[in-house]
């Protein structure tokens, strides 16, 4: 949801900032943006498309400190003069997140003889800052936050004046000191191999970095201490490691998310007991491939500790009037940490009183630091847009939860690693890929736990081939989706419990007597033969109910997967969607 990076130092800023440009895209890639000081005057470069657009034009910019912006657009077109950076007088910036008062503020100004060029709420920031500044842009940035309502990340430069000044609110700011310089980014991966560590600030700080360190101030402006923690990040996390997508190098991970967050919940399972001692009722929320991952979880917390369990999206359930009871457990499920909807969910549910567990793969997120206790995933950086990976990883943390709150035995889940391995190293799943890439619409079907990997198969479908698809219940097709079967729709069918195998195999039966496409996904032998030569199979290796949605969602992605690169998308960036969603 925009990325943001500044550096100062002494290396040429242009090439550093585009570099970590590059690493933030996958937070929008509307357009991109970078303005340098050369310590008199500032210069900028802006272009609508792609950050690489900017490479044949950073030898215009000179000088050792700067600022970057690769912007996913929220207020006006994804054009040139919408891109950031923008500028006001002598002061540059760029802004993650919203300014939900800009058009009052726009008013005003425009009043006051102030002009704009762009259509964006970002804009009105540099008017302000420009208008309050008296040689010094700390106070003035401080002063022209105290007007904004709405979540922001900027970085400020001036003309003439040393030093980026950085503000947060509710969108994430880290900043560290490497070897050359000081950095300030949107997230910890762009600073991979910069910054041995990182200082994650807080929503009200302001900060002012120099070539030689930064310091952070307080809404007042007075010097406070944040912690510095240790950055995980890799350069190899921020590579495609031989692969040609990060998505599929990423589904070759799911074996290693799903284990590493295995041994990762052994670390925090005593604390979970405690904190979730006395649950009667569980809600799990979270968004998008997240909110997937809590449907097929309410059947782990139904089963295995027969608690009452609720799904919500985070969007809805932050404008409802929840009931929450002192046992009332709330789950909040995200890979980033920072989607505003969850954060404001959670927050909203803390505030009532209720027990909040943030489960993220982002351990300094902003989730974690309202949850009263966090359940890490333990899938590494993942920097494709459609989630895969953190995906397997929010599973089994949530099995592993599931099974603690039951007093169940979570050893079926030893076995995930190898089946998702076995599964990405023998299937075939070429064939439906080019059944779905020829038809004008796909529908996943699915029972029980495999109706929530239907639902994640459409998402990751549709997210990254944008093929027209839907996940549907299987019991349910009969009751309206039949109606749009032809010989030009594929139904896929996911089965992978054999007490619902004869139910789900009537849902396929149904579609291919109605002329309709069809293919099967399935763990079960006696599955795959039934509809041998009748349908198009993917047998996977057979494995416990409850541990299969790790392994059917293995295949659902890797079908997504070809079918964005046999329509010649990008599936690491899916038009119009970024991975970390930070404003509503
Ligand atoms: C965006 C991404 C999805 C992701 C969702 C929730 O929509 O494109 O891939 O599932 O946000 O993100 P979160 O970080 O909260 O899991």
């Amino acid at each position: 949801m925009c990325g943001i990076i500044g550096y100062i130092g002494k290396k040429a800023a242009a090439p550093t900032i585009y570099g970590g440009l590059l690493r933030l895209e996958y937070r929008g890639y509307d357009s991109a943006g970078i303005a340098v000081s050369d310590g008199r005057k500032v210069r900028q470069v802006k272009l609508a498309g792609r950050v690489n657009l900017l490479e044949g034009r950073l030898s215009a910019l000179c000088g050792n400190a700067g600022i970057g912006h690769t912007r996913w657009a929220t207020h006006g077109a994804p054009d040139d003069v919408n891109a950031h950076p923008h500028r006001a007088g002598k002061i540059t910036i760029v802004h993650n997140g919203i300014i939900e008062n800009y058009a009052e503020l726009k008013r005003e100004a425009l009043a006051l003889g102030e002009t704009f060029l762009s259509e964006t709420d970002s804009e009105v920031i540099a008017c302000l800052i420009n208008r309050y500044y008296r040689g010094k842009i700390l106070p003035a940035l401080k002063e022209a936050c105290g007007r904004l309502r709405g979540s922001y990340a900027i970085l400020a430069i001036c003309e003439g004046e040393d030093g980026i000044a950085v503000a947060k609110n509710k969108s994430p700011v880290v900043i560290g000191c490497g070897a050359d310089g000081t950095y300030v980014s949107s997230d910890i991966p762009a600073l991979a191999g910069l910054c041995g560590e990182v200082c994650i600030a807080e929503d009200g700080d302001y900060a002012f970095l120099t070539a030689e360190g930064f310091e952070i101030y307080d809404g007042a402006l007075n010097r406070v201490s944040r912690p510095m923690q240790k950055n995980r990040a890799l350069p190899e996390d921020v590579d495609k490691g031989g692969y040609p997508h990060f998505m599929l190098k990423e589904i070759y991970r799911s074996p290693r998310a799903a284990e590493d967050t295995v041994r990762a919940f052994g670390g925090v399972k005593q604390k979970f007991c405690k904190y979730a001692e006395g649950t009667g009722r569980v809600i799990l929320a979270g968004c998008g491939t997240a909110y997937n991952s809590c449907l097929a979880a309410r059947r782990y917390f139904e089963s295995f500790a027969r608690v009452p369990c609720e799904v919500e999206t985070a969007g809805e359930y932050r404008y409802k009037n929840p009931v929450i009871t002192p046992s009332t457990l709330v789950i909040a499920v995200s890979q980033s940490g920072e989607t505003a909807d969850t954060v404001e969910a959670a927050a909203l549910a803390r505030g009532r009183g209720a027990k909040v567990i943030a489960v993220t793969n982002a351990p300094f997120s902003a989730l974690t630091r309202i949850a009263g206790l966090t359940v890490p995933v333990a899938a590494g950086f993942e920097v494709c847009v459609a989630a895969t990976k953190s995906y397997t990883g929010q599973l089994a943390a949530l099995y592993l939860m599931a099974k603690a709150l039951g007093g169940g035995d979570p050893s079926p889940l030893e076995e995930a690693p190898s089946k998702i391995k076995a599964a990405l190293d023998d299937m075939d799943i070429c064939a439906v890929a080019d059944m779905c890439v020829h038809s004008r619409g796909v529908y996943f079907l699915g029972r029980d736990l495999d109706y929530a990997t239907a639902l994640e198969a459409s998402l990751k479908l549709k997210e990254v081939s944008y093929i027209q698809c839907e996940g549907y219940a299987a019991g349910e097709l009969k009751h309206g989706a039949l109606a749009l079967i032809d010989g030009e729709k594929t139904a896929v069918t996911i089965i992978s419990d054999p007490a619902l195998a004869g139910k789900c195999e009537n849902a396929v039966e149904q579609v291919i007597s109605r002329g309709g496409k069809v293919a099967v996904i399935t763990t079960l032998a006696q599955v795959a033969s039934a509809f041998g030569g009748r349908a198009e199979v993917v047998l996977l290796p057979q494995c416990d109910k409850y541990v299969a949605p790790l392994v059917t969602a293995a295949a659902v992605q890797v079908l997504a997967y070809r079918c964005a690169v046999l329509l010649g998308r990008n599936p690491d960036m899916p038009r119009n969607l970024a991975k970390s969603v930070t404003v509503e």
